[in-house]
């Protein structure tokens, strides 16, 4: 996830636009921070000048003294690298051949490689490693071609698959910026002799509270009293879509949600579908699984959520590739890596990729010979770096202490590098492996609809548990990862003492916990031939001592007796019930942290990464 934004002005009305960008930037700074970049319209000599560096935005600042130019439009961009280190030539604006045309990016373009080698081959000279340079080059293409930038423009758009928010400047139409929105957030902030084009609300808020929230596939652009935008070559009225917004600057920053946590809850259908679309463009996926077809043992290891991620991969390696996986707590590592040797696989899951449990698991196992899988969410980390492969999950900045965007998109990759595994392996057949691989297509979309069909039954759920000091979660078989990551988010941000453990388990012991009023959920997962009778035991016991007991599950178990709240997230496989299961158990921590007062993006004695053992 990256931040943009663009500002175009009259310079009778801001004679100069560059402290606009600048201020507005910084206020995007916690969508992405490894690079920062501005492209801008000089004033006077109406020249396009580039400054771009590694860094975050107030070194680039600092390094390049651009607050001392003056400018009449201008584009800028903060970095969460999904697509090439981050480094000067990576970093955003991207120009084409002639540096005529600068472009700034938030999302992934899928068939970035097709164009590039068709750009290539037209004699154009790539300067990045990047999915968003051909924008630039694709725009340079056109607009010899047809000698009319908008229509260039608008060629390249229909050249581009994938998820973008876009912003352009061109050099020979200095007082417009050209947008597109697919997808990725993009909003137009409406001011008098200036308009401006965001990622999110915040960057604009000093200067204006009235938006247009573009929808995905409109493009257009905007000038200093102009603001012009299309869908499908039809001219979009955009008037009545108006908004004036009364947030402060700090809800802003949290997109008008309360909290992060909340936040980052509701952007994993958006998050999902980008790393998705990253996975499905990339190759690091087909690398990560030839280390482990050439590996006698595999072993998994993280940390927290991390380490639950891992649990999931172990569920689906065995279920789709037949492979016995060993998962690990990073910080119980030494008991393991006597194991490891130059024939050893290890996944080493973590979405800081600085966590020093997990780091050393990583160099215990090295040290012998092992090959290291990486799967995280920062670009240049020190676990990637360290790593013979990385899988990078495209979350954005994750803000909130708690994991929840990121846990889901570790489970997304991990579930492509066990299908991968099993395709390799010859367990599942090509045509099954695309199947697979096209049905996750909809891991967002599980997301969305259990948010959507929980949240009322959710906010009910807690008014009966916010006096508890104890709970439950349970599971079966892919329920119990499930489970341990849900008690894990309860735990951490409402400090309600929640435990979690295979239903299997409650007659070894556990259930001796259980009086009347003890809460008791249930997980309920596919596959439900397999699985739903013998949770109806499980619920009958803990029923049989009074416990208050509820389900969430995947459409089937609305009809297990003895269940007091059944919350059904939809008809989901056992592909995608990771999806649907875990934001109720997300949002059930999020709101019992709300009620009980505690504040659910700064739980006490947390830190976001643990860098120190
Ligand atoms: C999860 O909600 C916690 N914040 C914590 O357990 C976290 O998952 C763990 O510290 C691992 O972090 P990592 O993924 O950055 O390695």
């Amino acid at each position: 996830m990256c931040g943009i934004v663009g500002v175009t002005a009259d310079p009778d009305q801001v004679p100069n636009v560059m402290p606009m960008l600048v201020q507005g930037l910084k206020r995007l700074e916690y969508r992405g921070y490894d690079s920062a970049g501005f492209a801008f319209i000089e004033c006077g000599s109406y020249n396009l000048k580039v400054f771009k560096n590694r860094g975050k935005i107030d070194e680039v600042v600092n390094q390049y003294m651009v607050s001392n130019y003056c400018a009449v439009a201008g584009i800028a961009h903060t970095r969460w690298a999904t697509h090439g280190e981050p480094n000067q030539v990576n970093a955003h604006p991207h120009l084409d051949c002639d540096s005529e045309i600068a472009v700034v990016h938030n999302g992934i373009i899928k068939n970035f490689a097709e164009l590039r080698e068709w750009l290539v081959e037209k004699g154009h000279q790539f300067r990045s490693d990047t999915d968003t340079e051909v924008v630039a080059h694709l725009l340079e293409h056109f607009n010899r071609e047809e000698n009319d930038f908008f229509t260039a423009f608008k060629k390249t758009l229909q050249m581009i698959e994938g998820a973008y928010a876009l912003a352009i400047i061109y050099r020979g139409e200095p007082s417009r910026i050209y947008f597109a929105r697919n997808v990725s957030p993009l909003l137009i902030g409406l001011g008098i002799g200036f308009n401006m084009l965001s990622s999110d609300i915040p960057s604009m808020l000093a200067y204006t509270r009235k938006f247009i929230v573009l929808n995905d596939g409109e493009y257009g652009y905007i000038e200093p009293y102009k603001v012009y935008i299309e869908r499908d070559g039809e001219l979009v009225e955009w008037r009545r879509r108006v908004t004036t917004i009364t947030w402060s600057l700090e809800d802003a920053e949290k997109g008008g949600y309360p909290h992060y946590m909340l936040k980052e809850i509701m952007e994993q259908p958006r998050v999902l579908y980008e790393t998705y679309t990253g996975l499905v463009s990339s190759n690091e996926v087909e690398k990560a699984a030839e280390l482990l077809l050439g590996a006698n043992k595999i072993f998994i290891t993280g940390a927290g959520t991390s380490y639950h991620a891992s649990l999931v991969f172990m569920y689906y390696s065995s279920l789709f590739a037949k492979e016995p996986v060993i998962p690990f707590i990073a910080s119980e590592y030494t008991t393991y890596s006597r194991l490891a040797d130059e024939n050893t696989a290890l996944i080493v899951v973590s979405q800081s990729g600085e966590t020093i449990d997990s780091l050393q698991a990583l160099r215990a196992f090295k040290n012998r010979g092992a090959k290291i899988i990486a799967i995280s969410n920062v670009i240049g980390s020190s676990i990637p770096r360290e790593s013979d492969r990385t899988i990078y999950t495209r979350a954005g900045p994750e803000i909130g202490v708690a994991a929840t965007k990121t846990f889901l998109t570790q489970v997304l990759a991990l579930t492509f590098l066990a299908l991968r595994l099993g395709v390799d392996k010859g367990i599942i057949t090509k045509s099954e492996y695309r199947e697979l691989i096209e049905r996750l297509k909809k891991a967002g979309e599980a997301a969305s609809i259990s948010i959507e069909k929980s949240s009322r039954i959710i906010e009910r759920l807690v008014m009966k548990l916010k006096e508890s000091r104890n709970m439950y979660i349970l599971g079966r078989e892919l329920g119990v990862p499930l489970a341990y990551e849900g008690a894990l988010k309860v735990k951490e941000v409402s400090y309600i003492h929640a435990e979690a453990y295979p239903a299997g388990e409650s007659k070894h012991g556990p259930i001796a916990l259980v009086e009347p009023g003890f809460p008791v959920v249930f997980l309920g997962t596919p596959p439900l031939e397999n699985l739903k009778e013998k949770l109806q035991g499980n619920v009958m016991e803990m029923k049989a001592r009074g416990a208050s007991t509820i389900i969430i599950g995947v459409k089937g178990y609305e009809d297990i007796r003895g269940a007091d709240i059944v919350i059904n997230t939809g008809e989901w496989s056992e592909l995608l019930a990771p999806y649907a299961i875990t934001p109720p158990l997300q949002l059930l921590a999020y709101r019992l942290a709300v009620i009980l007062g505690r504040d659910p993006d700064k739980p006490r004695n947390l830190a976001k990464t643990v860098t120190v053992e």
